[in-house]
């Protein structure tokens, strides 16, 4: 395949980072997954504006704008023959001898981008997902989409080893996000998400359902809710870029709600699967 790295295009066997990388020796990168549908990006300006915002908090000094990446996805897109899948991209702070500090300003930074094919998880969007709880162990900067993703990965494995699909972190007594997710709870018909703020990320496919709540008369409020309100909720899903509305159907093996996919999840889907159209 044909990967996009520091400005060229080239074969995937070609691309090699320098092992005093930033982000392969501190994580000290950032980066973006867009979906991909008909060959088309989606929410492109909203991911690559939050790449740039991401870059901004941690002073890495990206040298291309918003147009410039989306004209460059859209190539790599047309190279790979890409019909409906994932871009990923990152950008690391670049290569100098290791030293924690940052390197010298004008260190160019390191750029990846590169296609996959990624189907729409069709058959759990249609039956739900389970789900267990996790304590969050993160820092108090998930709001920039970094590459230092050790407790999303713990957290994960944690999910995978009890044969879930998700982990839902909380924080103290609040439920904060999945390992790689938005979560939502839906009581009495309004619709609950953890505000935007340095404890998750805010998630493109979370303010694109925001957007379609408040379009379509649904009540929805962007605030923290405790495990409790997780437990006693009507229904649950998380949301992201790959999994879009997916409905959470178990949580810590007790069914939610009713043990059934809930009308407002299903309309939900139904609106986001309308807008990707
Ligand atoms: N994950 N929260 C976390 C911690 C995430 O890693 C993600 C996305 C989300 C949802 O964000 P969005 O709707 O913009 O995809 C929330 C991506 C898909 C990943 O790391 O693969």
């Amino acid at each position: 395949s044909i990967v996009w790295m520091n400005g060229a295009f080239i074969d995937r066997s070609e691309a090699k980072v320098d092992i005093e990388d930033r982000g392969y020796q501190f994580g000290d990168g950032i980066y973006e997954v867009i979906r991909v549908y008909n060959g088309q990006l989606f929410t492109a300006n909203e991911h690559l504006e939050r790449l740039l915002g991401s870059g901004d908090k941690l002073s890495i000094q990206i040298g291309y704008s918003v147009e410039e990446f989306k004209g460059l996805l859209e190539q790599l897109i047309e190279k790979n023959n890409l019909e409906t899948g994932i871009v990923y991209m990152q950008v690391t702070r670049g290569v100098n001898s290791r030293n924690h500090a940052f390197p010298a300003e004008d260190t160019p930074p390191t750029y990846i981008a590169y296609t996959k094919e990624v189907a729409r998880p069709t058959e759990q969007l249609d039956n739900g997902v389970t789900a267990i709880t996790v304590e969050d162990i993160r820092w108090s900067r998930c709001d920039i989409k970094s590459l230092n993703l050790l407790g999303n990965v713990i957290a994960k494995q944690k999910a995978t080893e009890a044969d879930c699909y998700e982990s839902i972190q909380y924080r103290d007594l609040t439920v904060t996000e999945g390992s790689s997710s938005n979560i939502w709870i839906i009581k009495d018909n309004a619709v609950k998400t953890h505000e935007a703020n340095q404890f998750i990320l805010n998630g493109i496919t979370r303010q694109k359902i925001i957007e379609l709540c408040q379009g379509n008369d649904i009540e929805v409020v962007e605030a923290a809710f405790t495990i409790e309100d997780l437990i006693d909720a009507d229904e649950v899903f998380l949301s992201s870029t790959t999994a879009e509305v997916m409905p959470i159907i178990s949580i810590n093996n007790v069914p939610v709600g009713s043990g059934e996919i809930g009308p407002v999840a299903r309309k939900l889907q139904q609106l986001f699967q309308d807008a990707i159209e």
